[in-house]
């Protein structure tokens, strides 16, 4: 992804505001990176992905997700439509991802 690419499609949150948000605030857990514009708060679909953008800035190296754009928000209208995340997409992306957050489906009446 380049930096001006959105990682959360819902709050239109992009890498680079969220790089900005882990330098600036050093949040101990991920689920603190929806303090940056609501980040991860809506259909959880980019849940796993933050998860792994925050794992790379604890180990100091600069968050990234190697997907192109057009591919992570196909992938997304698949986990709205079946409601499930393919899995092999998260191992490739996003593989430090974990935790229950990754069982969940679409939140109900979130239809971006
Ligand atoms: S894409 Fe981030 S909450 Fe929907």
């Amino acid at each position: 992804m380049d930096p001006d690419d959105h990682v959360c499609l819902c709050f239109h949150v992009s890498l680079r505001k969220i790089r900005t948000y882990l330098r600036a605030e050093n949040p101990p857990v991920a689920s603190l990176i929806s303090e940056c514009l609501s980040a991860g708060t809506g259909c959880m679909w980019c849940v796993p992905f933050l998860k792994h953008l925050h794992a790379q800035h604890q180990r100091g190296e600069v968050p990234d997700l190697k997907i192109s754009p057009e591919r992570y928000a196909k992938e997304r209208i698949k986990f709205h439509a079946s409601g499930e995340r393919d899995e092999g997409v998260v191992k490739e992306v996003a593989p430090e991802a974990g935790g229950q957050e990754l069982d969940r489906g679409p939140s109900p009446g979130v239809d971006q």
